[in-house]
């Protein structure tokens, strides 16, 4: 088992009131595992994606991604670790405004000069009923196609560890099991995959589910089930490991 990502104490705090937005979270992940973290709204599930991205920093703790802290590396080195080996589907899904659906696709190709592959960026739409023009710009494309371009984005590189916050929250419910069941085949082809969600039946059907509180870590299933997410979610969980 190969550990790929390594939280060991991390807190957050934003500086102007030193509110804390993260307590003591310690979370791993190994390659081809499905993780996900499941939590109310507002409890940090994106801070928590984003600090162990190395996307915001954390203010106490360490984060190691394939074994190396990040802090260790300088700024320029993250960027590089962020573009060659992790890839994020954003909760707003940050598509840049003035690029067309293939150029924002193609981004993160360019930026690691992979060669673009029109034929298979259609083929990766196709694949979750996404019809649209490929000229269009983000702002006239509907939520759910927007959110199918970050995916499809997200996807296209050759990534060992997926950040994926809500990736089906605005989709319909064939998309949302053509996304699901594509990170599972990529979870089974080795890279690991922490997917924030509130849709508890899919959370059921990752290898481990962790449940966030209040900027802490409440509780832990392997295997999950749902009515125990369920319960989780609902009652005031104490740490476990069932
Ligand atoms: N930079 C910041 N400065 C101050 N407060 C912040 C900052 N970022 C997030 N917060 C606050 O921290 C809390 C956690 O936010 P976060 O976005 O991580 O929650 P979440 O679990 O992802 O919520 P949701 O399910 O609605 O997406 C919220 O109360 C939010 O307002
Ligand atoms: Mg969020």
């Amino acid at each position: 088992m190969t550990v790929i990502l390594a939280a060991q104490h991390v807190c957050k705090q934003v500086d102007d009131h030193g509110r804390s937005l993260l307590q003591d979270i310690n979370l791993t992940a190994q390659a081809g595992e499905f993780l996900s973290v499941i939590g109310p709204s507002g409890s940090g599930k994106t801070t928590l994606l984003q600090c162990l991205s190395g996307l915001q920093s954390v203010t106490t703790g360490q984060v190691e991604l394939f074994g190396k802290p990040l802090t260790h590396l300088t700024a320029s080195q993250q960027s590089q670790l962020r573009r060659t080996e992790l890839s994020f589907i954003f909760q707003s899904y940050n598509l840049l405004p003035a690029l067309s659906v293939l150029d924002n696709i193609a981004l993160p190709l360019r930026l690691t000069h992979q060669a673009v592959e029109r034929q298979k960026i259609e083929a990766q739409l196709a694949a979750l009923q996404f019809h649209a023009d490929l000229k269009q710009l983000p702002a006239q494309l509907s939520g759910g196609e927007q959110q199918k371009v970050a995916i499809v984005r997200a996807l296209m590189t050759q990534a060992k560890l997926i950040f994926a916050d809500e990736p089906t929250g605005a989709l319909d419910s064939v998309s949302r099991e053509l996304i699901f069941s594509r990170l599972r085949h990529l979870a089974a082809q080795g890279v690991g995959i922490v997917m924030v969600t509130h849709d508890i039946e899919l959370a059921a059907q990752t290898d481990r589910a962790v449940v966030l509180r209040d900027g802490q870590l409440v509780a832990e299933y392997q295997t999950p089930n749902e009515a125990t997410l369920l319960a989780a979610l609902h009652e005031k969980a104490v740490l476990t490991n069932a």
